[in-house]
């Protein structure tokens, strides 16, 4: 995993060198231990020559400043004291990472007049700081970037967060950073290259969740071919490297309390198969198995904090070529369900790679609701950008339930309509269904496919085609790979589904 750097906790005292940054309200003054921090008064002068009011994350910063032995003392805007909310405080450490620069000691002296941060907010300071130094760079071989030198192992650089109550802080930061920790490995996951990463390889990393506690079972293609996964064969074919199915089990609860579960589209790489895609950006689809990669973050955040719940995390795991024994339009296959699929597009292969997986996932462990995250169309980036998953879902108390861990995480989601009437559009005359139901609804038409694969169970399909990867850069993420559904299941399970 991509190292990150470490986070303490300390009581207030002067700060000695390196980085130092404190919060400033917006309207409101610098607090006793922020003040103390700046001896020769130099960010009051600051503030007015940069007309710097506080705005949430706006940076300002003195270099080596009178009276100090740092190397930069910068001040990060809290925003109105009233809008202090989660998101808040990690747009906070968002900022405090950026500003603190190429330093290896930083100092992050959460005081302000009047507000008393709680325990919590201090940890998502912590968890903002940890989620914005995340770098993809293990391919540069020359580290640096503008011609700055970065410190060589983000491991040598170390945030403490000054703050009243460092004991509480640190305790409730272990569980955010077991939660960035979700989101560390999930990023990776998407932004490793597919040559490197194939659905053996990808196997081999979900395996390692097994240092946590977690039961690991890959399922190969022989074992695939005796279940009858027809739907997730018939796109593997195409590639030489062999599919994977992945089963992870974090048992945290009660014995008999059924488990929450989670399936991911795992497409290594989605070339499209034989309707081949057009070549402009066709590189992004190294992050076609975005889905797996948050369920198995999921499933190590789970189990790093040692959440009190059952989880499933099942991956399917295929790669999506062209070849001399791919799988043509027209084709028809036998998923697992017993129910026959015409192949009308290769491309819409994700739906037949979860059709097994849920199918599976549903048998074999009876879920309480099953959860898939998929970056499964084009259609859903039309629809809703990059700021909001795309929810389809068959039950409304578990819709809320994501929605509401969407708003509290900022990794948001939006219902989308299901209905018979988008349900027929798959219909065809030669099969059960087909795979594409044309170019009107098209996110719709998928998620109907995919309900044709659940029957009774509670489930949601969140399909994050635009939110998984090429999001813009925010104050907490600035790699391709967003990480986006760690953190919100991780809520979900929070929340509501643990003892
Ligand atoms: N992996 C793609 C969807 C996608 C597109 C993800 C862009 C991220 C960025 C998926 O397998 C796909 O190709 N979907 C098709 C479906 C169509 C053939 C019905 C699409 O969206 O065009
Ligand atoms: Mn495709
Ligand atoms: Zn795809």
């Amino acid at each position: 995993m991509t190292d990150k750097p470490t986070v303490a906790f300390a009581k207030f005292a002067a700060p000695k060198k390196g980085s130092v940054i404190v919060l400033a309200p917006e309207g409101g003054d610098l607090g006793q231990a922020a003040a103390a921090a700046d001896p020769a008064g130099v960010l009051p002068k600051v503030f007015a020559a940069a007309e710097f009011k506080g705005k949430l994350a706006g940076t300002v910063e003195a270099l080596a400043p009178h009276g100090t032995d740092y190397d930069r003392l910068a001040a990060i805007g809290m925003g109105k004291p009233a809008a202090l909310n989660e998101q808040a405080w990690l747009q906070i450490g968002g900022a405090a990472a950026a500003a603190a620069r190429n330093a290896t000691e930083v100092t992050v002296i959460a005081d302000a007049a009047g507000l008393e941060p709680s325990a919590r907010d201090i940890a998502n300071i912590g968890l903002g700081i940890l989620l914005r130094a995340y770098v993809f760079d293990k391919y540069k071989t020359r580290k640096e970037e503008n011609g700055v030198k970065q410190p060589k192992n983000r491991k040598d650089v170390t945030f403490t967060i000054q703050c009243a109550d460092p004991g509480a802080a640190r305790k409730a930061f272990a569980e955010a950073s077991a939660v960035a920790d979700g989101v560390y490995l999930a990023r990776d996951l998407v932004n490793e290259p597919a040559n490197v990463l194939g659905p053996v390889e990808f196997a081999a990393k979900a395996k390692e969740l097994e240092g946590l506690g977690v039961k690991v079972e890959i399922l190969t293609e022989k074992e695939m071919k005796k279940l009858g996964m027809g739907a997730l064969l018939g796109v593997a074919q195409g590639s030489v490297r062999p599919p994977r199915l992945v089963v992870t089990q974090w048992n945290g609860g009660k014995q008999k309390q059924k488990p929450v579960a989670f399936v991911g589209k795992g497409v290594v790489f989605d070339t499209g198969g034989i309707s081949i895609k057009p070549a402009a950006s066709m590189e992004d689809m190294k992050g076609d198995m975005a889905g797996a990669a948050a369920v198995v973050g999921v499933m190590h955040a789970l189990a790093a904090r040692k959440a009190k719940t059952n989880a499933v995390g099942i991956i399917g795991l295929v790669e999506n070529m062209p070849d001399g024994n791919a799988q043509r339009p027209g084709d028809i296959v036998t998923s697992m369900s017993g129910q026959t699929i015409e192949i009308i597009n290769t491309d819409a292969e994700g739906r037949l790679v979860l059709a097994d997986a849920l199918w599976y996932c549903k048998e074999e462990y009876k879920p309480q609701f099953m959860v898939n995250l998929a970056t499964l169309t084009g259609a859903i980036i039309i629809a809703l950008g990059n700021s909001h998953a795309g929810l389809f879902s068959n039950d409304d108390a578990l819709s809320e339930h994501l929605t509401a861990a969407g708003l509290a995480t900022g990794e948001k989601v939006w219902r989308m309509p299901l209905g018979s009437e988008y349900d027929k559009l798959i219909d065809t005359k030669n099969a059960d269904m087909k795979n594409t139901g044309g170019r009107s609804a098209g996110s719709i038409t998928a998620a109907q496919f995919l309900k044709r694969f659940v029957d009774d169970t509670p489930w949601a399909h969140l399909d994050v085609a635009g939110t998984a990867m090429g999001s813009p850069s925010s104050e907490i993420n600035q790699s391709w790979a967003s990480g986006f559904g760690v953190r919100l299941l991780d809520r979900l399970v929070a929340d509501h589904y643990e003892r």
